[in-house]
Parts: C-alpha cells; sequence; structure tokens
C-alpha cells in the first residue's frame, strides 16, 4: 500500500467516524493491534461470539492471531470507541483480500474479479451498544476504505438464518447475489458438527445509494413445515408480488411469503424465528 493510500484511509476513518461521533481506530501493524487488545478487543470479540447463534470459545491468543493474520495478509481492521467510556473497544470490523481467503474465493471466481475484491470478514458491535447504527457506520468506512485500497467490491457471506445480519447489511445496502450459495460445515452446541447454508452479499461504493424499503413488522415462523413469512404491514394487492419476490431473494431462507391481513394465517407457528422490522431492497 503505497503512503499516499495509508493517508487516505487514515483520513476516510477519522472523518466518517467523526460525522457519526464515532472514533475509529485502524489497526495496521503490531504496535497498534497490542493497543487493540489492552483496550479491550480480544474480550470483546470472546463475548460476542460467545453468544447465540455461535456459541464460540476463543482464547486471547487466538483472536490476537485472527487480526493479526488480517493485517499481515493485507487487511483492514477498524475498531470503534464505545460512546460511554472512549478507553474501550465497544466494536470491530474486518477485511482481507478475497484471494486469501481461499474456499471462498475458488467458489466464486466465475462471478467475479477476485482480485478486486475484499471478504468482510467480522463484524461485531458490544450487545449494549447495538441497534444505534454503529456497525452500519463501521461497514461504510470499511468498504470506502478499501475502494481507496483498490478492492472495488467487498464480499461478505452469512448464514441464510441470519435474518438480523442480513437486515443490517440490506439496510447497508449490500445486495445479495442471487442463487449462490455454500454449505460450510459448522459446530453445533451439541459438540456435533452440522452443515449451514450460506448466502453472499456485496457491497460496493454506490451502497450508499441504494434504495431500501422497510417492512415495519414481519414475523418468521414454521408453519406446516415451511419458513413462513407473514408480513403484518398493509401492502397494496398490486406491489405484492413484487415485495414477495424481493423479500425471498434477500432472505433466502424464506420458503413462502403471506400478507396477514388478508390471509389471516390459522396455523399455529412451531418456531418463531423472528418478529420485527425488516430491510429489503425497494
Ligand atoms: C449484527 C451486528 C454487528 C449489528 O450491529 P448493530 O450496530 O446493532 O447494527 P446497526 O445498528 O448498524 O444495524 C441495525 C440493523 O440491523 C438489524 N438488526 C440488528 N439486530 C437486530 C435484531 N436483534 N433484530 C432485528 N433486526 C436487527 C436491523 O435491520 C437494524 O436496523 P434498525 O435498528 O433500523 O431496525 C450485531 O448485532 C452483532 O455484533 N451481532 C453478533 C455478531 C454477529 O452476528 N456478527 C455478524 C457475523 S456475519
Amino acid at each position: 500500500m503505497t503512503t499516499a493510500i495509508r493517508q487516505n484511509i487514515t483520513k476516510t476513518v477519522a472523518q466518517t467516524g467523526a460525522q457519526n461521533n464515532l472514533t475509529i481506530d485502524w489497526v495496521s501493524d503490531t504496535r497498534s493491534m497490542e493497543r487493540a487488545a489492552g483496550d479491550g478487543l480480544l474480550t470483546l470479540y470472546r463475548d460476542v461470539f460467545a453468544e447465540a447463534p455461535y456459541f464460540e470459545t476463543f482464547t486471547d491468543d487466538e483472536v490476537f492471531g485472527f487480526f493479526m493474520t488480517a493485517v499481515d495478509q493485507g487487511g483492514l481492521v477498524l475498531t470503534a470507541r464505545d460512546p460511554n467510556n472512549e478507553g474501550r473497544i465497544g466494536a470491530f470490523v474486518s477485511s482481507i483480500p478475497l484471494a486469501a481467503k481461499e474456499s471462498v474465493a475458488s467458489h466464486v471466481s466465475d462471478l467475479l474479479d477476485t482480485t478486486r475484491c475484499a471478504y468482510f470478514a467480522e463484524d461485531g458491535v458490544a450487545a449494549n451498544l447495538r441497534r444505534r447504527g454503529i456497525s452500519g457506520t463501521m461497514k461504510k468506512i470499511l468498504i470506502e476504505c478499501n475502494a481507496l485500497a483498490g478492492f472495488d467490491n467487498v464480499l461478505l457471506r452469512t448464514s441464510i438464518n441470519s435474518y438480523p445480519q442480513i437486515s443490517a447489511v440490506t439496510k447497508a445496502g449490500g445486495r445479495v447475489i442471487s442463487g449462490l450459495f455454500q454449505d460450510v460445515a459448522s459446530p453445533k452446541q451439541s459438540g456435533e458438527t452440522a452443515m449451514d447454508r450460506r448466502v453472499f452479499f456485496l457491497f460496493n461504493r454506490q451502497a450508499a445509494q441504494q434504495q431500501t424499503a422497510i417492512i415495519n413488522r414481519v414475523t418468521i415462523a414454521e408453519i406446516e413445515g415451511r419458513n413462513t413469512a407473514i408480513i403484518q404491514d398493509p401492502v397494496q394487492a398490486t406491489d405484492r408480488p413484487s415485495l414477495a419476490f424481493r423479500l425471498r431473494d434477500t432472505y433466502a431462507a424464506i420458503d413462502r411469503v403471506v400478507f396477514n391481513e388478508t390471509q389471516g394465517m390459522k396455523a399455529n407457528p412451531s418456531r418463531v424465528a423472528f418478529d420485527a422490522k425488516m430491510y429489503v431492497p425497494a
């Protein structure tokens, strides 16, 4: 990375952070990583991924290693200070060149120029700081900094069942790569390994301009064995097919969409997976 690019990234990180009332630090070498570790990055990472649905356990050394590997691979690691306690870190994001994530790069090489694409590797916000747009701001800065470093696109992979993250990604302007999936072996709480289906989203500089619509209330429940999205908002009959298509395209775990207002779902849902506001491409 040239000095000019480094200066541009440093400036973007500071300016965009300040515009959003956040102090963002760029972890770019061992010294800044040691400082981030001392300010709580490792504990934060461990806490975030100890939660459902991950239930993962890491040592401090492992977490230090994850971030340092990203730095050494030419990736970007950004942290945000906790606005209530500037001495502590409250959020992180990181990306690596897609080529460094071989299992994903080979999966998408027919679709993307993998040499100009980054992989969105980590995204976490302290539990007490969520739903304030912090991850949205961090995503935006990460995408802009990648563009400055020559990575026009940033690819994010997440579980088809991660409704909150898919909603957050859509809100931030990420768009699904329709029909592209990857089945990944994932450790379960029971200690067994199960296959988890992942879906891909792409961000680029245009992400901030993407039009996004809000469904104020959508319940996703298993009804008659099918993941059913029950839309509670009033939606004009003529707009329903398009909304149903966009919803299923983005949230690939949804098998069918019904509009509760007229159809009235009588069946008892056996499992409610999501019941909240949801973002969908406009
Ligand atoms: C996913 C995560 C990073 C989002 O951080 P955040 O700072 O709360 O995100 P933002 O405030 O920018 O975006 C919030 C949007 O995400 C969605 N969202 C996040 N959590 C949600 C939840 N529990 N229920 C419903 N929607 C949720 C919503 O669309 C929300 O927009 P809204 O507040 O206008 O309704 C955070 O919840 C987290 O750290 N989770 C655990 C780690 C994780 O899952 N990382 C992603 C790995 S792929």
